[in-house]
This record gives C-alpha cells, structure tokens and sequence, in this order.
C-alpha cells in the first residue's frame, strides 16, 4: 500500500476533506460523550519542531493520547537534526521506529524531502509556505457554525504568508471564492494565485476586498523565522487591520478567523477578536478533533 502525506491539501482529494471535516465534528461529538476510541493503540507520532509551537504540540499530543497512541516531541536542538544530519537519513531512521511524522519546519522542501525518504505518512505542521492542518480547524470552524463554505466569499487581509498559501489550495479544494487584500510586495506566490485564477483575486484596498464578504481572515504580519522584519512590516501592513468597520463591510452574518497568536492593535483589534460571538477559540479548538481524524485517516489500518 502507497503511503499517503500530507503536505498541503492537495494531497487529498476535495470528497477526502470534506470526509475528514464531518469525521472531526463526528470525533469531537464522542469525546465530549466521554467515548473512548482508540484506533490507534500502541502507535507512535513523532513530533519535529524547528519552530515553536503551543496548539499545534498541544494538540497533537492530546489528540494521540486520546486515539490510544503516544506522541514523540523531538525539538530541532535536541536531536541529531540539528546538529546537521542529513534530512534523508532522519527521515529513514524516524519512520523505521514510528507509525507518523508530523514536523514543523521552515523551507517546504524540508518535508517534501521526508516524504520522499519516509516510510511512514508526513504531516506538515507549518511551513514557510504551507499551513495545511489550520485550514482543516478552520473548515470545521466554519461549517460548525455557518453550514457549507461552498460558493462563499472568503476574505483574506494581510500577508500573503503561509496560512494564505493553504487558503488558495483550500478555495480550490472546498470551492469557495477567495479574495487576497495585501499590500504591495507582500503577495503571495505568483503560481500558486494564477493556478486558482478562476476563484481567487487580488484586490489591494482592504474594504473594498471585506464588502459582502462570509468569513474574514488574518494572521500575524511578520511570521517565524521574520521577526527582524516586524518594524519594517508594521508600517506596509498599517492599513490592513481588521476591526470593527471592516467586519461591517461584510456580511453582516460574516464570521472572522485568526490561527493565533495574535497581536491585538496590530493585524486585528481586540473589538473583532474579544467580541462575545468571536470563534477563533472554537478555531483552535478544532486542531485537535480536525487533526485526529486526520491521524485516523493516515495512520489507522
Ligand atoms: N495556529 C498555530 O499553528 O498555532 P501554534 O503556532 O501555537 O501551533
Ligand atoms: N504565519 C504564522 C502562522 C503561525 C501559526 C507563522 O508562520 O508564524
């Protein structure tokens, strides 16, 4: 049997999404029923972090224990990894003695490269260009709350980082129509946009992009690994926050996103993220159910 990654969500098909998003409110259901599942008992998650992390550890790791199984956290500094060996020979020597790899790293062609030389499935965790498994949470999130995110309009502000990434492969994939408001030179990639030009658009003036909009979307304005640009970045990014007048541009039924952690004042106002009908603790809530069943769907026989 072909072993199956995920490295972005393209590397499931749409029907195996949307599979996967009513297996995780299915999951959710039963643990707050106090069901015991463990279809992965006696199974192993390694769990690489060359980045730091607080959901997505927390939530892997919880999210094996509940599925019976045991998750393994291996910090870049503490391995051999980071001391420089190849990532060709980690890759074969993690998955001969584990059932999973879930590794947050920065260049893509890091886990690319675990997935070629890997035995066991890849799951990326965070990439430089790739946050596949926040999209998972965050299509739960929205369905959860608002029914089928099919034909919708999808707002994205800001950056046109990583998160924004998975959003375009996520437009394709759940089919809904994306809208990108980022400020000159903070695109994202080329390609990536003129692959999905039927349903996603550039549109540069933030409330122009916001009108009528179902779910409004942000995230931090300078990611790990671009801390020494944060100054620079809060002068591009400075018309880009999302508050209060910006959610009144929307739908007026519009639901706002954020992966965490945020920056209140900066990408999004605390009036937008603290409001009572706020989801995005529901958001990080569903790492955990959304990514068991993916566990599940990689890992269980
Ligand atoms: N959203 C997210 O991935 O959060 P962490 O960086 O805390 O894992
Ligand atoms: N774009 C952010 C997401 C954090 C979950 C980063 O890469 O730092």
């Amino acid at each position: 049997m072909t072993v199956r990654h995920f490295l972005t969500l393209k590397d499931l098909t749409s029907k195996e999404l949307n599979q996967l998003m009513l297996r995780g409110i299915e999951l959710k259901a039963m643990h707050k029923a106090g069901e015991v599942f463990e279809p992965l008992k006696n199974k192993t998650l390694a769990m690489i972090f060359e980045k730091s992390s607080t959901r997505t550890r927390i939530s892997f790791e919880a999210g094996m224990t509940q599925l019976g199984g045991h998750a393994l956290f291996l910090s870049s500094n503490d391995t051999q990894l980071g001391r420089g060996e190849p990532i060709e020979d980690s890759a074969r020597v993690i998955s001969s003695m584990v059932d999973g790899i879930m590794i947050r790293t920065f260049g893509h062609d890091i886990v690319e490269t675990m997935a070629k030389y890997s035995s066991v499935p890849i799951i990326n965790a965070l990439t430089d260009d790739y946050h596949p498994c926040q999209l998972l949470a965050d299509m739960q999130t929205y369905y959860e709350h608002r029914g089928s995110i099919q034909g919708k309009t999808v707002v994205w502000v800001g950056d046109g980082n990583n998160m924004c990434h998975s959003y375009i492969n996520a437009a394709k994939q759940y089919d809904f129509k994306l809208r990108i408001a980022c400020p000159e030179g903070y695109e994202p990639h080329d390609g990536l946009v003129e692959a999905n030009k039927d349903r996603v658009e550039i549109v540069r003036n933030p409330m122009d992009a916001a009108e009528n909009a179902d779910l409004i979307v942000t995230d931090v304005w300078a990611s790990m690994g671009q801390e020494e640009e944060q100054k620079l970045r809060e002068k591009a990014f400075a018309d880009y926050q999302v508050n209060k007048q910006m959610m009144q541009q929307a739908d007026s039924d519009a639901l706002f996103m954020h992966c965490l952690p945020a920056h209140r004042g900066e990408e999004v106002t605390a009036e937008v993220i603290d409001a009572p009908d706020s989801v995005v603790w529901d958001e990080a809530e569903n790492r955990l159910h959304a990514q068991k069943a993916l566990l599940e769907f990689l890992m269980a026989k």
